[in-house]
């Protein structure tokens, strides 16, 4: 028999060489390469060969095509639903990421059993029948009745075919995608080869069958997907699950959809009994606060369609010693330096001796311009010690020259902050169209500069 074809995958970003090189060309790690074991023709495609269903392809017509993709079903979680643009795709293949730990294995039990009817198959190569069961009845809350609900503990791609050939499932949850192992190749579960090749193998699977597949992935150290980039365009979806693991919330996040935008966020709480949708996130970003706190302030920012509006806080104390600190959570460290010297340079505070700390509530990380001007006024307003009232909120992006910049959805942002009863909201004056509307129950403040903000404020 002829020697298998080898060739060499970099562990790190998953690059192919036929040699073995000491340092990646593309993500320029050093000994990153590993050999992995190719059969190029028949017999690679497992999907194909353990199943009957071989259709044979040939070219169509496009508009002889059916349009069966647009199909959509929904599932009962309608920040899922959101995220998704608007519910499953039958046949799509779902790559769901995310750290350790932060809820993934319950997301996708919660979604498998909130389904009802459809016949869900659940691949468990971390976990036993026994944990499962009892995190479903953590999450039902002894209400377990799924009878449309199998599990199946088993990592070889061979064998759980097999099964999934008897059971005929509709919908297919692997958890995780670095437990499987595909016989086809002599490396280890969790390697990049193997990675891929199961990836592919589920992938050829989806789409010949038309089963949804959800297949749940870990992020390394460094943020990146493991296995790592190769599965990403492979899948028609990812999911990215991130948050604070100390806090409850979770943020569910798309960076590649084939079905819809990826603008979208859903947000979860995680509770006692499972992960629980939130609907109005901008009412547990503000803190319930008495008295009115220096350094607190409200941003009214836009993440993916929809506006949230959030607590800002800073706290700004005299340096005891050295470089100050300047330390940022859940914003840009850079972007905080570039306002500090904003404030100094433009608006004539001296901030150089000053540590100074600013933190988004929930745990969110914001990338959004138009929180600046609520940072700005958070700082000096701790810096001051003066407490800006609790009715109202901000939302304009700081330019150097320390000018307040339009951001986008505006109108978005001033209908938000109404709804949740604040008195007044500080924009840019550049906003020229919507700033005509004069219907509002809010009063909206347009200014040009950063300086008459605060001159106002604190
Ligand atoms: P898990 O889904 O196992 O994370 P992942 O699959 O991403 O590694 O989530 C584990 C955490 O969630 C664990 O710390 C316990 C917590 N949890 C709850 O707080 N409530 C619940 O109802 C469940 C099922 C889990
Ligand atoms: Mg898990």
């Amino acid at each position: 028999m002829a020697k298998p074809k080898t060739v060499y995958f970099c562990q790190h970003c998953g690059h192919e060489s036929p040699k073995w090189v000491g340092k990646c060309p593309s993500c320029n790690e050093w000994n990153t390469f590993v050999e992995e074991v190719v059969e190029k023709g028949e017999g690679k495609n497992e999907w194909r060969q353990e199943s009957k269903l071989q259709p044979a392809s040939k070219p169509v017509l496009l508009h002889e095509i059916e349009a069966s993709s647009a199909i959509r079903f929904q599932t009962h979680d309608n920040e899922l639903n959101r995220v998704l643009g608007g519910g499953l795709v039958p046949g799509s293949l779902i790559l769901i990421g995310g750290e350790p730990g932060i809820g993934k294995s319950t997301l996708m039990l919660q979604i498998g059993l909130m389904l009802g009817k459809i016949k869900t198959l659940y691949v468990s190569g971390e976990e036993s029948e026994q944990q499962i069961k009892m995190r479903a009845e953590r999450i039902l809350q002894g209400k377990l009745n799924s009878s449309s609900f199998f599990v199946l503990n088993e990592t070889n791609t061979r064998q759980i075919f097999s099964h999934i050939e008897q059971l005929q499932p509709e919908l297919l949850i692997i958890d995780s995608i670095q437990t499987l192992y595909s016989p086809q190749l002599d490396s280890l579960a969790g390697s990049v080869g193997q990675v891929r090749q199961s990836a592919a193998e589920l992938m050829k699977f989806a789409k010949e069958t038309g089963t949804l597949v959800f297949l749940v992935g870990h992020i390394t150290k460094d943020g990146l997907l493991a296995g790592p980039k190769v599965l990403e365009h492979m899948v028609d979806t990812v999911l990215q699950f991130e948050g604070d693991r100390h806090l409850a919330y979770r943020i569910l996040r798309t960076t590649k959809n084939r079905f819809g935008s990826t603008s979208e966020i859903g947000i979860y709480e995680m509770s006692g009994a499972g992960l629980r949708e939130v609907s109005n996130p901008s009412e547990i970003l503000i803190s319930q606060k008495d008295s009115s706190l220096s350094g607190a302030t409200i941003g009214a920012t836009v993440e993916g369609n929809r506006a949230l509006l959030i607590e800002v806080q800073s706290l700004v104390s005299p340096a005891s010693f050295g470089t100050p600190q300047r330390t940022p959570n859940g914003f840009d460290h850079k972007r905080l330096n570039m306002l500090l010297a904003v404030l100094e340079k433009r608006c004539g505070y001296r901030m150089g001796q000053q540590d100074v700390f600013v933190n988004m509530a929930g745990g969110l990380q914001i990338d959004d311009p138009a929180i600046d001007l609520a940072v700005c006024v958070s700082i000096i307003s701790s810096f001051d010690e003066k407490p800006v009232s609790e009715k109202i909120c901000f939302a304009a992006e700081v330019g150097l020259g320390g000018e307040l910049r339009a951001v986008n959805r505006i109108d978005q942002r001033i209908s938000e902050a109404e709804k949740l009863g604040f008195t007044e909201i500080y924009v840019s004056k550049y906003h020229q169209k919507a700033l005509k509307k004069s219907d509002t129950k809010i009063k909206v403040n347009a200014v040009g500069r950063l300086d008459e903000v605060l001159k106002a404020l604190v």
